[in-house]
């Protein structure tokens, strides 16, 4: 019989998550510092490594996969390695997450890839204050980008939304509002300490449970027992196509039913996202590369080493885990 990943908690593994790059053409002030460094070429994986381990994961069972990065879509021939994985047999979905300022040009090529479902990071609609936020976004770019997926025939948009107080989230309401309009989900996220930001993360801390009563104000909201398989909750709206999501990490602990493991750009295999335990994939693939056995048999000997969950703590002056978001890609 093919293994299949369990970790040492009983936790069925049947989902990656692919940074294909740690750079990216915004700087998110939740996400970076000002002077963030990107990693040096040659210290990142080539597309045809990503693919080699994506197969050799879907081998062990894997169903599902998102490309993310920093920002995938920057990354050289990424539609390259898209195509690569939406052709291998055992793969269900094929998902991305991404920025959406190459969506204009790209959009079409990841449909016609496979791809599923698209996850867009849209945080305000007003273009100065996008602009403050991305520190070089523009948000016209990124709206023609939606409507780009959604002229490719993607039914499946999800807008991720990080709201900061005092930053943009009186924009919870508007947001959601426009979801709506778009026929389009949107998914709430509680900003995470992952990595040193210019600001405290306490202070821009915002909870879901506070959005979620707002939203009530102004709409029904009916939860749902219905999972992505992901860790945001989910409420359906009457009358609309918009489903809405709350990822509340900080609320809401739900790394007992984690089901996914993280792959960086150089290679590392991050057991969590809110924990340092990794394996180094990177120099068995160079050194074994045409036997995949030393690949197979650290990726499920790391299963024993999967945390049992993070535990972020926004009142820590430096956060726990050091590497930032675009590392691992969420
Ligand atoms: P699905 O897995 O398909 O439901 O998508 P998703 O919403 O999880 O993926 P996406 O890449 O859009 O990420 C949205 C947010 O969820 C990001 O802020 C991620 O960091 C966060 N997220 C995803 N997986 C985990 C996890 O295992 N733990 C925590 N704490 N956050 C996660
Ligand atoms: N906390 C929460 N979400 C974050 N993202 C990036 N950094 C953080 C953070 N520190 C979000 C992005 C993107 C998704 C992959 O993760 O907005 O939508
Ligand atoms: Fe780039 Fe995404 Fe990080 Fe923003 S959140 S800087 S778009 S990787």
């Amino acid at each position: 019989t093919t293994p299949i990943l369990i970790d040492g908690f009983g936790r069925r593994v049947d989902y990656i998550r692919l940074s294909i790059t740690d750079r990216c053409d915004f700087r998110c002030t939740y996400c970076m510092s000002e002077d963030m460094t990107f990693l040096p070429r040659n210290e990142v994986l080539s597309l045809e490594e990503s693919a080699r381990l994506v197969r050799i994961f879907v081998g062990l069972g894997v169903s599902k996969v998102r490309i993310t990065g920093g920002e995938p879509l920057v990354r050289k021939n990424a539609i390259w390695l898209f195509d690569e994985i939406g052709q291998m047999p055992g793969l269900r979905e094929l998902v991305v997450t991404t920025n959406g300022s190459q969506l204009e040009q790209q959009a079409q090529a990841l449909r016609n890839a496979g791809v599923k479902r698209i996850n867009i990071s849209l945080d305000s609609l007003n273009p100065e204050r996008f602009r403050s936020i991305t520190r070089t976004g523009d948000l016209n770019k990124v709206l023609r980008g939606i409507a780009a997926a959604k002229a490719a025939g993607f039914e499946n948009i999800k807008l991720n939304t990080v709201l900061m107080r005092g930053v943009n989230d009186d924009e919870a309401l508007s947001l959601l509002e426009f979801a709506i309009a778009q026929e389009i989900d949107i998914s709430y996220i509680e900003e995470m300490p992952l990595g040193q930001v210019d600001h405290s993360r306490e202070s821009t801390f915002v909870s879901n449970q506070t959005i979620l009563k707002l939203l009530q104000q102004q709409h029904e909201l009916i939860s749902s027992a219905e999972s992505s398989g992901g860790p945001a909750r989910y409420w359906r709206i009457p009358n609309t196509k918009t489903r809405v999501g709350f990822i509340s990490p900080h609320s809401h602990n739900f790394c007992e039913s984690c089901n996914r493991v993280r792959i960086t750009c150089k290679g590392e295999l991050y057991l969590c996202l809110g924990q340092e335990d990794k394996i180094e994939l990177m120099p068995l693939l160079r050194e074994f590369p045409n036997d995949d056995a030393p690949l197979i048999a650290a990726i499920i000997n790391s299963m024993t080493i999967k945390p049992k969950g993070h535990d972020f703590d926004l009142q820590r002056a430096a956060p726990a885990v050091i590497r930032f978001m675009s590392m691992t890609g969420g």
